[in-house]
């Protein structure tokens, strides 16, 4: 793995020796100082690699047209963060957390996991995966660590990162519409369901607020119903899970407004993925074919197998994941919103110049598990996030939100819930780490 980011890393520099930067980076200084990425397999820049799993995406054709070939992207180039990446002129990819060592972390880290979800259980079929609920812990130790580097100044620094969290797909396409191997569907109505799913959500994102996050992009689910799995004709779709997923768009969205009237310390946004989704896909059957443009078997790629030579004719890349262009496409519209309700209520590039999140005076937000850094024990390893009852442990419930809807006993049950999973995760991950 530390092979792999080498060479990702390696890219930009070699890059800039061949003197080509600006075509591929653009000038201007870095937007934001840092950037850090929760989801699933849409942002997973390399975090399955190591894991026990069929949600892997480390062989070709994967990577085809990256330049540092396939690193775990479950694309064939670049996914949609790495293209905000740029657009916000960052120098380089965001690392995996999997992966990351040093002083790099304070740039931002990707903790994003194929087949993972909002819900634990989510996609356990296919193997092992980081849950949101694990990738925030894994995001305390970082800040942990951060505040050891940087002491009085972390908050200050963590409230200038942009955070972006993509994330739902799978609690819907391998959780609930997937009745063979879940029992959410014959338990839950698909409105209990979005309920049970955004209440998580929502406790989530919480947390990552209580580690100092203040600008925050949340992807709405993209129109999955129209995904090649499903087998449908080209101008065809599931017009019931479509009709779910935007259920769930539109909650995500409320939560939007609830945060930003709550948390006047910070600034959410919604990118309508749908929308944007969709109305490219309408071009299919005209100019983009639906795909998949690889051999597949279920949802991935074939091992190398030799895909379709008209990538940019595709908009999906294998029977689950886009193509690169039309990551392009959301990444686009996200960062500069085409039409006004592409984003809600600003897009990327106006978040990250908002100026509403560091309040006159600063440096005076609380970061929770930044302050007690420095009593943290040393540690070197991603073993320490198993740590997450130390010193940032006890103070991950916010205390400047009046009326705020959801109890802190339950985000404290589900807190020790993900904590104990913590646990059998990382059992499972050094097991597999040393070759069982
Ligand atoms: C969809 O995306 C492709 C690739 O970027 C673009 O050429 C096409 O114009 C888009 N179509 C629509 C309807 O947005
Ligand atoms: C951090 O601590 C130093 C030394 O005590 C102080 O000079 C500085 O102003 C502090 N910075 C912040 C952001 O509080």
């Amino acid at each position: 793995m530390a092979v792999e980011w080498r060479r990702v890393v390696a890219l930009p520099l070699t890059l800039l020796v061949v003197g080509n930067l600006q075509l591929i980076w653009g000038n201007a200084a870095a937007k934001v100082p840092c950037f850090f990425i929760f989801g699933d397999s849409l942002s997973d820049s390399g975090n399955n690699n190591g894991l026990l799993t069929l949600a892997k995406a480390n062989y070709l054709p994967y990577g085809i047209d990256f330049p540092a070939g396939p690193t775990g992207r479950f694309t064939n180039g670049r996914t949609t963060v790495d293209l905000i990446g740029e657009h916000m002129g960052l120098e380089s990819y965001i690392p995996p957390f999997a992966a990351a060592r040093g002083p790099q972390i304070l740039k931002g880290l990707n903790y994003a996991s194929g087949s993972a979800g909002i819900l634990d259980e989510t996609g356990q079929h296919v193997g092992d995966r980081i849950p949101m609920d694990i990738q925030l812990n894994n995001h305390q130790t970082t800040v942990l660590r951060i505040g050891r580097m940087l002491g009085n100044e972390t908050a200050g620094h963590l409230k200038r990162c942009l955070y972006s969290v993509y994330v739902g797909s799978n609690d819907y396409m391998i959780n609930y519409y997937m009745p063979a191997f879940y029992p959410t569907s014959q338990a839950y109505s698909i409105e209990q369901f979005t309920d049970a799913l955004i209440a998580q959500y929502s406790r989530q994102l919480m947390r990552l607020h209580s580690y100092g996050a203040r600008k925050v992009v949340l992807f709405g689910l993209s129109p999955l119903g129209c995904l090649p799995i499903l087998h449908l004709s080209t101008d065809k779709c599931a017009d019931n899970i479509n009709s779910a997923l935007q259920l769930f768009n539109g909650r995500v969205k409320s939560l939007v407004d609830e945060f930003n009237k709550n948390l006047n310390d910070a600034k959410f946004i919604f990118i309508n993925t749908f929308q944007i989704v969709s109305e490219n896909l309408s071009a299919l059957g005209t100019k983009m074919k639906k795909g998949p443009c690889c051999g597949v078997r279920e949802m991935f790629c074939l091992p190398y197998t030799v895909p379709c030579t008209d990538r940019n004719g595709f908009a999906y890349w294998d029977n689950a994941h886009p193509t690169e262009v039309e990551n392009k496409v959301l990444a686009g519209r996200a960062y500069s919103a085409q039409n006004p309700d592409d984003t809600y209520p600003m897009d990327i590039s106006h978040l990250v110049e908002d100026t509403s999140t560091q309040p006159a005076g600063g440096g005076g937000s609380q970061v929770a598990g930044g302050e007690g850094a420095s009593t943290a024990p040393p540690s070197g390893d991603v073993v320490e996030a198993g740590q997450g009852e130390g010193p940032g442990g006890t103070a991950t419930t916010p205390t400047a939100i009046n009326g705020w809807p959801f109890g802190t006993a339950a985000a404290a049950s589900t807190r020790k819930l993900g904590l104990k999973c913590w646990g059998v995760v990382l059992a499972i991950t050094y097991l597999s780490s040393l070759g069982v």
